[in-house]
C-alpha cells in the first residue's frame, strides 16, 4: 500500500514532532487539533524547529518552506478523509481516544491504516472500537520525535501482516529504527524506563540524594543524556502518572506504582517542563531544581 497522505491527531508535544518528521520525509500531512489556539501553538513549534534547522545549516530555506507547505492544520476530522495512514497522538486517556477513533473511523477511507502513539494503553482496546481492527497497530515515537531514532512498531492481536508491514515500512521511510514489539503495556522502552524514573523519585523521597544529585549521578555515572528526574519533567509528569497507572493496573507490581511525591506534584499542577514547574523550575534559560523540593 502506498502512503501519500498522513493524518496526525493532536499537535501537542508528540503530535507536532510526528507531523514534522513525516513532512520532512516528503509526505503530505494533515494535523488535527481540538482548538485553534492549540493548533497554532503546535504549528508554531514546527516553524521554530525548521527555522533552527536552517540557521544551523542542516536545511536550506526552500526545503524548510516545502516541509511547512506539506503540513495542513485543521480542526475538522473530515479533512483526514483521504489519509492513507492516520496516527493519533492525543492525550493519554483511553475514553478520549475511543471517542476520537469512532469519529475518525466514520470519515476516513476504509483502506486507510490507523496507528496509535500510545505510551502504554493496549493497542487492542483502541482497535476494537473501529470497523478495521485488522488495520490498526501502534507506532510509538519518543520525545523529541524529531531527534529520537526509535519507533516501536506494535502488533496488536488483530493487526494483519499487511498493516504491520505498512507500519514497519513507514518507520523506515521517515528515517527511524522501527523495532517490533508485542502489545504489552509499556512495550519495550517504557517497561524499562518507567520503573527507572519512578525509582529515581523514590530515591529522592528516601533522601538518597537531592534532585540535582540524582540527575548528575546518572549523567556522569551511566552516560545518560539527562538524569531521570529531568527526564520525568521532559516527558511530562502528567504523562508519567498516566503511564504508571496503566502499567500498575495491568501488572499489579509495586515497581509501576505512583510514588506519593508524584501524586502531590500533580495535585499542585506541576507537570514538568510543559507547565514550567516540576522537579525543576523551567521558567529561566536553564532549568534549576524546584526550591520547594530541596
Ligand atoms: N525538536 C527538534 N530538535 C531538537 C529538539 C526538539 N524538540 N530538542 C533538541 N533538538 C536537537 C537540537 O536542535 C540539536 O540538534 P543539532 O545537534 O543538529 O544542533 C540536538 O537535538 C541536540 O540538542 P541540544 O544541543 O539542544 O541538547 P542536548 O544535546 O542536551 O540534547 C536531547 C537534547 C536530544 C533532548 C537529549 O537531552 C536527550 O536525548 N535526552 C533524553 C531524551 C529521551 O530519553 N527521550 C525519550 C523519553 S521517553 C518517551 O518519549 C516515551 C514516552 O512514551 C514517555
Amino acid at each position: 500500500m502506498e502512503i501519500k497522505q498522513v493524518g496526525v491527531l493532536g499537535c501537542g508535544l508528540m503530535g507536532h514532532g510526528i507531523a514534522q518528521v513525516a513532512a520532512q520525509a516528503g509526505y503530505d500531512v494533515v494535523v488535527r487539533e481540538v482548538d485553534q489556539g492549540k493548533l497554532d501553538k503546535g504549528l508554531g513549534k514546527i516553524e521554530k524547529q525548521l527555522g533552527r534547522a536552517v540557521e544551523k545549516g542542516r536545511m536550506e530555506q526552500n526545503e524548510a518552506d516545502a516541509v511547512r507547505g506539506r503540513i495542513k492544520g485543521t480542526l475538522d476530522y473530515s479533512d483526514l478523509a483521504d489519509s492513507d495512514l492516520v496516527i493519533e497522538a492525543i492525550t493519554e486517556d483511553l475514553d478520549m481516544k475511543l471517542e476520537m477513533w469512532r469519529e475518525v473511523d466514520s470519515v476516513v477511507k476504509p483502506e486507510a491504516v490507523f496507528a496509535t502513539n500510545t505510551s502504554s494503553l493496549p493497542v487492542i482496546d483502541q482497535a476494537a472500537v473501529t470497523s478495521r481492527p485488522e488495520s490498526f497497530l501502534g507506532l510509538h515515537y519518543f520525545n523529541p520525535a524529531q531527534v529520537m531514532k526509535l519507533v516501536e512498531v506494535v502488533r496488536g492481536i488483530t493487526t494483519s501482516d499487511e498493516a504491520f508491514a505498512v507500519g514497519t515500512d513507514f518507520a523506515k521511510s521517515i528515517g527511524k529504527l522501527g523495532i517490533p514489539t508485542r502489545d504489552s503495556a509499556g512495550f519495550i522502552v517504557n517497561r524499562l524506563l518507567v520503573p527507572y524514573m519512578l525509582d529515581a523519585i523514590r530515591a529522592y523521597e528516601e533522601g538518597v540524594g537531592s534532585v540535582d544529585e540524582i540527575d548528575a549521578a546518572m549523567k556522569a555515572g551511566a552516560a545518560h543524556p539527562m538524569g531521570p528526574l529531568q527526564l520525568s519533567d521532559f516527558v511530562g509528569l502528567d504523562t508519567l502518572g498516566s503511564i504508571c497507572d496503566v502499567m500498575f493496573d495491568e501488572f499489579r507490581e509495586r515497581r509501576f506504582a505512583r510514588p506519593p511525591t508524584l501524586r502531590k506534584m500533580l495535585a499542585a499542577g506541576w507537570y514538568g517542563q510543559k507547565s514550567g514547574m516540576g522537579f525543576y523550575d523551567w521558567s529561566g534559560d536553564e532549568p534549576v531544581p524546584n526550591p520547594q523540593l530541596s
